[in-house]
């Protein structure tokens, strides 16, 4: 590839390839590969029932009788949270003995916490295809004896964590880290617990779903990208800790109270809609901070050849956790307009925005900065890398955009003007239905396959030849 117009041309190529990855510093950090390489698989296999699921809009009668609506949406979610929890665990493993500066306290309980994730995510897709069953708590529809095995796994994940740490240093990072997952593993269980009046049995399922995505995955994920952006920017460490502390100080302040936007209609008190509204409404505040805080980090020259794909995902997380979050969930946060969007397609526009760009995106540039140090490789192309980078984002930006124009039709049409909701569906909603299908299916999807491929490329193939012909490419492709 010819060198054009990237600011990085100026660099000459000799210089932006003098930076081969160096060894993991600690032997340990590998056990962050199975748990990436399970995250990965997992990814596609989520975006099949979410494929399903929205052709079923269009096609209702599809798989009706095999594999319907409820059971694609079912495995699509629970499939999100578990590549997400193992894309996080994974990131943990890889960052944890770099930060505390030793090796994992046991390699041995790190195996066994991952077949006890991997056995029960199988049985869970068995019990939800094969046997039909489900606890009715999206998200988290694993049976009783199911979640107990998760939170097993959870407990040796903690304590093999939490000893590392104990045994070693306890920088703000760690502490941020180790208090967001060990709050998500206590929050879970939650889910051990049903009641029979479904406002008491919902408004606890918020304190797992809100608390986690609000809340304690925040942290994790701030503290993921505090790492990410000391890898790849080589900021000074005590900047971030600093911010650190501010913006998950913040998180914690609003989105706790803030759990009460969910209460609105759901038999509970009223004093939630003024509770929910204000604190909810602060809630991008904390975000705006974090992004803010990542852009004003420019990556080292030299980092960002090497580290170019993951970078873009970095951005991405940022400026989509923003939009996605903050924007796009304050703009149904305030009662006075939830009241007319609840429970229409505007929620599932916002849901998979935030979704995607804050956890998603951050996972998948953990992914792209530790898999070929872990794997050995000295240096890698990233082109294909990139095409799966626009592919997805392209992709999820048009399927959000989609579903926003079909919700605030539905808002308007349905709840506003009261027009049947069939009528609605049928004749104003399936056209922008099918054009989250087609962003999704014909972009985004392909982005994904195109993501694993690069994967398992870079976890089995050899590393790829960079001559010095092949150097601009690492610069400037
Ligand atoms: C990374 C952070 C976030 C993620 C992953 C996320 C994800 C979601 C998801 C999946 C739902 C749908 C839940 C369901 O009913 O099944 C939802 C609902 C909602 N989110 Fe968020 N969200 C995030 C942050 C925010 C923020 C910062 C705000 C407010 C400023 C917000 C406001 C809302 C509201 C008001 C609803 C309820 C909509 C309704 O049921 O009418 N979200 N969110
Ligand atoms: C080809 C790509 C995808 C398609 C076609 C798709 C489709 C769907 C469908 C049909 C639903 C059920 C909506 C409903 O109940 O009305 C759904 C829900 C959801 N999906 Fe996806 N999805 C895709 C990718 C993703 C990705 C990449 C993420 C996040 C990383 C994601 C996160 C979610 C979330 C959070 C919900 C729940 C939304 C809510 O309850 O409001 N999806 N998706
Ligand atoms: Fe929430």
């Amino acid at each position: 590839m010819t060198a054009t117009s990237t600011s990085f041309d100026r660099i000459p190529a000799k210089r932006s390839i003098a930076l081969p990855l160096p060894e993991v510093k600690y032997e340990s950090q590998k056990l962050a590969f199975p748990y990436l390489l399970l995250s990965t698989l997992l990814f596609p296999l989520m975006i099949v029932f979410g494929i399903i699921g929205a052709a079923q809009y269009i096609w209702p009668t599809l798989f009706l009788d095999t594999l319907n609506f409820s059971i694609a949406r079912e495995a699509h979610l629970n499939l999100l949270i578990f590549w997400l929890l193992l894309g996080l665990m994974g990131a943990t493993y890889y960052l944890v003995p770099e930060e505390a500066e030793t090796e994992i306290f046991s390699k041995r309980l790190a195996w066994i916490q991952f077949a006890v994730f991997a056995v029960t995510g199988v049985a869970a897709m068995l019990v939800f295809m094969v046997f039909k069953q489900s606890e009715g708590k999206p998200f988290v529809e694993a049976p009783f004896y199911l979640d107990v095995l998760i939170a097993i796994g959870a407990v040796i994940f903690l304590i093999n964590i939490g000893l590392t740490i104990l045994r070693s240093r306890w920088t703000p990072l760690l502490f941020v880290l180790f208090t967001g997952l060990a709050g998500l593993s206590l929050l879970y269980l939650i889910d051990l617990v049903s009641f029979k009046n479904l406002s008491v049995d919902y408004f606890f399922w918020w304190w797992i779903i809100h608390l986690w995505v609000e809340g304690t995955w925040e942290m994790v994920a701030a503290a993921v990208m505090a790492f990410v952006l000391f890898k790849i920017t080589g900021v000074d460490r005590n900047v971030l800790y600093k911010w650190l502390y501010i913006e998950v100080g913040l998180t914690l302040v609003t989105g706790i109270v803030g759990t009460g936007h969910h209460y609105y209609w759901i038999g509970t008190p009223d004093y939630w809609l003024p509770l929910g509204a204000i604190f909810s409404g602060l809630e991008p505040v904390p975000i705006a901070l974090m992004v803010w805080d990542t852009l004003r980090h420019t990556p080292n020259r030299q980092l960002s050849a090497i580290h170019r794909v993951a970078w873009y995902w970095v951005l991405a997380s940022a400026i989509g956790h923003f939009v996605g979050a903050g924007v796009w969930g304050f703009a149904q946060t305030l009662p006075q307009i939830n009241e007319w969007t609840h429970g229409t397609q505007v929620t599932a526009s916002h849901g998979h925005f935030a979704f995607f760009a804050a956890y998603g995106a951050l996972i998948i540039a953990a992914v792209y900065l530790t898999l070929p140090q872990i794997r050995g490789l000295r240096l890698f192309g990233q082109r294909r890398g990139m095409w799966a980078f626009w592919l997805m984002n392209i992709g999820m930006v048009g399927m959000v955009m989609s579903l926003t124009v079909a919700g605030v039709l539905q808002t308007y049409l349905w709840r506003v003007l009261g027009m049947d909701f069939m009528v609605v569906r049928d004749q104003y909603l399936a056209f922008w239905l099918f054009w989250r299908l087609l962003f999704g299916g014909a972009l985004l999807a392909p982005g994904v396959v195109l993501f694993v491929w690069d994967f398992v490329s870079l976890s089995i193939g050899p590393a790829p030849k960079v001559t010095p012909a092949g150097a601009p490419e690492l610069a400037t492709s």
